[in-house]
């Protein structure tokens, strides 16, 4: 397997019992995880989606991560925000608007 050039991380909400519970998964993050998945395929990005336990943002959530660049992202309620950070990862640019400081 070759290691993604882009790793992009989608809060799950799960808690240390792999209970999924948390402000991320109430709010619908696991659903955008295929919708993610198809975007990195019709993109022909080099990236990979994982979804994780709770990255303890969650007044932020749902939340995004994506390494190696470190970006932080929040409140990715709709797949519009979802294009528009992957718009700027194309870019190698940073989608302000939901970049959590
Ligand atoms: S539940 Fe997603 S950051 Fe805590």
């Amino acid at each position: 397997m070759d290691k993604p050039k882009h790793h992009i991380f989608v809060c799950a909400s799960f808690r240390a019992d792999g209970e999924a519970k948390g402000m991320c998964n109430k709010k619908g993050s696991i659903g955008f995880l295929p919708y993610i998945e198809n975007e990195i395929l019709d993109r022909g990005l080099d990236a990979q989606v994982t979804s994780t336990g709770c990255m303890k943002a969650c007044d932020h959530g749902p939340v995004m991560i994506i390494y190696p660049e470190g970006h932080w992202y929040g409140r990715i309620e709709n797949e519009a925000a979802v294009d528009e950070i992957l718009d700027a990862l194309e870019d190698g640019e940073v989608a302000e608007s939901y970049l959590i400081e």
